[in-house]
């Protein structure tokens, strides 16, 4: 035991919610039904302070990607956080809140001996195709429900599992590294007996038999099989596609010729005013481009936010010097630049098209899985789906980060 005073009480229940240093150790307060709780102040997803999120319903909201935690347990409620906070011991002495440093838990999960034990008795393998944030996700919340088989995680990428928002960010503004974006820390993968296979992508799937193929030849038999092949960028079928570069961006690869061709770019035309394409023109704008985003509806994210927020987003392009065409139909692309169907040319030596997501389905068609489409927004497994476990609607979306990374519980 090892018990501080920190701030008064009085000021705890003004606030809610404070952040204070003991030990060295960044810790949040809270006051909560007349009790005071403590928790660790940094979020475990990245870095950001609790203390400054939002508290409701028992839980506190992280500021940065409103990841939510129980304030009494410290437990991660869903994506994208997944690690629990540690938690300390607290109380109201003297009109002071105490905390014990001693953590009363800390994130980190099942002891190694008995999961270690439990994976020895349990002869069933769990294939998961697909390594991306859904993929890495399921191969843990597996484990953290106690599954003791063995776990092969296949990914077409040579990439560890890696979570894609950071791409079109601080990625392609070079304020991060794929490495800082890697679902799995550092020899977690290994910790939780989940073999990687990477670089290979599944081929076929015989249900039969239970057995995948893979792309270099080899085959897997299954007990339990899960697809989580995401999702690839639509590409553009327009007149001279093909005769010049049109960069996307789905994947740490194209990532990795983009960065350095924006760079290079002086004139940037984004084809398709969605977030990818308003974050890549954002992006180049940063970098100094003459950038113009051309968008066949007439408002920028029409089919997801409501005309105030798509009227905001264009009153924002134009304070920072982007051109905008919207309600604006595209005839081709050329050497020069993209040409509009009313023969207007945007010149640029830079053309990116950001035009939305195809789900990679050949996989399950192929196998004849029955695939039910998605119409008004597709149900995540775990709170993402429906409600959370702090009373709070979760969205429903498309293809978003929430859905790629169901909860651990
Ligand atoms: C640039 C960018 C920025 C984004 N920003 C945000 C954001 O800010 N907020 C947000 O909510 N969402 C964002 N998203 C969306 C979010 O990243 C996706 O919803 C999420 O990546 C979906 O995860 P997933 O694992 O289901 O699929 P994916 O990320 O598509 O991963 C699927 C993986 O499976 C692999 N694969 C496919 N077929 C096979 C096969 N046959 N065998 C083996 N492997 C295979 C693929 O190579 C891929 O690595 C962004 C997406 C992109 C591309
Ligand atoms: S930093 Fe907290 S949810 Fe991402």
């Amino acid at each position: 035991m090892s018990w501080h005073s920190s701030i008064t009480e009085a000021e705890l229940l003004a606030k809610g919610v404070a952040g204070v240093e003991i030990d060295g150790l960044r810790i949040a307060l809270y006051a909560l039904d007349g009790e005071v709780f403590a928790t660790g102040n940094i979020c475990t997803h990245a870095f950001a302070l609790l203390s400054e999120g939002h508290v409701e319903g028992g839980c506190v909201e992280c500021p940065l990607h409103q990841g939510l935690f129980d304030i009494r347990t410290g437990k991660a409620q869903g994506a994208p956080v997944t690690k629990d906070l540690a938690t300390y011991p607290a109380k109201v002495e003297d009109g002071l809140v105490w905390v014990d440093t001693e953590p009363a838990a800390a994130a980190g999960g099942e002891a190694p001996a008995a999961a270690a034990a439990a994976r020895r008795s349990d002869s069933r393998r769990l294939v998961i195709a697909g390594a991306g944030q859904a993929g890495a996700e399921t191969a843990r919340a597996a484990r953290a429900e106690g599954f003791g088989g063995e776990i092969v995680l296949i990914g077409a990428e040579r990439h560890p599992p890696y979570e894609r928002p950071p791409l079109s960010k601080d990625l392609l503004l070079g304020r991060t590294t794929l490495a800082e974006a890697h679902v799995f820390d550092s020899g977690e993968a290994e910790r939780l007996g989940i073999a990687l296979r990477l670089g290979t992508a599944v081929t076929a799937i015989d249900r039969e038999a239970r057995r995948v193929t893979l792309g270099d030849g080899t085959e897997l038999g299954y007990d339990l099989l899960v697809l989580a092949t995401g999702a690839g960028a639509r590409r553009l079928s327009l007149p001279g596609a093909e005769d010049r570069t049109v960069h996307y961006l789905r994947d740490a690869a194209d990532a990795e010729r983009l960065g350095p061709a924006l760079r290079a770019a002086t004139q940037v035309a984004v084809i398709g005013g969605g977030f990818i394409g308003l974050e890549i023109a954002s992006a180049a704008r940063a970098l100094g481009k003459k950038v113009t985003v051309i968008e066949a509806q007439d408002r920028l994210l029409k089919r997801l936010l409501p005309s105030e927020a798509g009227e905001f987003l264009a009153w924002v392009a134009g304070q920072n010097d982007v051109a905008l065409y919207l309600g604006t139909a595209i005839a081709g692309v050329s050497p020069e630049g993209v040409t509009l169907a009313d023969g207007r040319l945007i010149e640029a030596d830079l053309i990116l098209a950001g035009i939305g997501a195809s789900p990679n389905d050949a996989l399950a068609r192929e196998a004849g899985l029955p695939l039910g489409g998605c119409r008004g927004g597709c149900r995540a497994p775990g709170p993402a789906a429906g409600r959370g476990r702090c009373g709070r609607a979760a969205p429903r979306q498309k293809d978003g980060w929430r859905a790629a990374a169901p909860s651990a519980s």
